[in-house]
């Protein structure tokens, strides 16, 4: 398995961070989203093959709860394995914290970001009406969840 390099995503890097951004959603995050993320002080990092940036993730911690706001891979690695990698150093993260559980939005069209999140022990909560622009009005997205004590118990296998 090819390695990933990981280091924090900082102010000058969301150039590089958006192109990625912008190969991989219909509806990407605009650069303003990350500088908000960066100046909120969420957990931003970066991933990279060879000294060549592949992807990054966004998390926000709230209470005890852990947001995964944005998972990304760059569209030449994707179905590599690199996807699953990223989710496993952010649920490392999460078992660094005093957190209960993982939660994230995907839009239901998403079918392989749910099915990593749910071969990753995450389980759907709920599905939010509308939540997503659409091409065509809006789209629903389903909240799901790992709770961290499942995720102890899962972690031998995982991490
Ligand atoms: C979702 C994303 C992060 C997954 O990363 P990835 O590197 O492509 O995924 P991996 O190669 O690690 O594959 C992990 C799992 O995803 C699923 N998956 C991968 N490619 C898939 C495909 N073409 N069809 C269905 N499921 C697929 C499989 O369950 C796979 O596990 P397996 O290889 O053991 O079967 C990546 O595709 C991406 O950046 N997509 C665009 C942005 C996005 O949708 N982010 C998530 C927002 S909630």
């Amino acid at each position: 398995m090819t390695e990933l390099s990981i280091s924090q995503m900082q102010l000058a890097d969301i150039d590089k961070v958006w192109q990625i951004e912008k190969q991989s959603n219909r509806f990407p995050w605009t650069k303003g989203n990350f500088e908000d993320c960066l100046k909120s002080g969420y957990r931003t990092f970066l991933y990279s093959v060879n000294h060549e940036l592949i992807g990054f993730s966004v998390v926000q911690l709230v209470l005890d709860e852990i947001h995964l706001l944005n998972i990304c891979v760059k569209p030449d690695y994707q179905g590599q394995g690199f996807g699953r990698q990223i989710l496993n150093h952010v649920l490392e993260i999460a078992l660094g914290q005093t957190a209960a559980i993982v939660v994230l939005e995907v839009r239901i069209s998403n079918f392989r970001a749910q099915q990593l999140y749910l071969s990753m022990g995450f389980n759907e909560m709920s599905v939010r009406r509308g939540y997503y622009p659409a091409e065509q009005g809006r789209e629903d997205g389903v909240l799901m969840g790992l709770e961290l004590g499942m995720l102890s118990q899962l972690g031998q296998n995982l991490l």
